[in-house]
């Protein structure tokens, strides 16, 4: 028997420890949550992509009577980066959330399947993006998704 431990690394800083750049996507992320179509969960997601061209592009969680029809944040604001501009990587995303009474005391983690879309956007890129989990306490700053998706699935296995 071999046991195998995988590592991940995830920073935790203060808004106000971060840099003016990834304060801005932060910034972007929050007000974009405002836009969020959530009639249903009263949850609304925000997502900022800043590519590497310098453009910062948004999006929301958008749901469904239909509940499995509606779309996470995270994967409405990568489907549209790269349906706008597929030839620009996305250098960060930021996502934040909110309830009905205020943004979340911790981190909000995307889902298994957002999880899938952020690597993909990676490596079709072929560089890694970074992601700003926004929180009112601690916001968690990962180097890619190696740390939000340990034992991925991705094209290489496709080969
Ligand atoms: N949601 C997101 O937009 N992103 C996540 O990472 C988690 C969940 C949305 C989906 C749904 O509209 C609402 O939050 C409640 O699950």
């Amino acid at each position: 028997m071999k046991e195998i431990k995988i590592e991940i690394n995830i920073r935790a800083l203060r808004y106000e420890e971060l840099d003016e750049k990834d304060r801005k996507l932060i910034d972007a992320a929050k007000e974009a949550t405002a836009r969020s179509y959530a009639p249903y969960s009263r949850f609304s997601v925000g997502a900022a992509a800043l590519l590497a061209n310098g453009v910062i592009v948004t999006g929301t969680n958008q749901e469904n009577a239909a509940y499995p029809s509606g779309t996470c944040a995270e994967r409405t604001t990568l489907f549209y980066a790269n349906s706008q501009s597929p030839d620009q990587p996305v250098d960060t995303l930021a996502i934040a959330a909110r309830n009905e009474s205020d943004f979340l005391e911790s981190p909000i983690p995307p889902c298994g399947a957002c999880r899938q879309v952020l690597l993909e956007t990676e490596q079709r890129f072929h560089q890694p993006m970074r992601i700003l989990l926004y929180s009112k306490n601690d916001i968690y700053v990962l180097e890619g998704t190696k740390d939000l998706l340990p034992l991925s699935f991705g094209s290489e296995y496709l080969k």
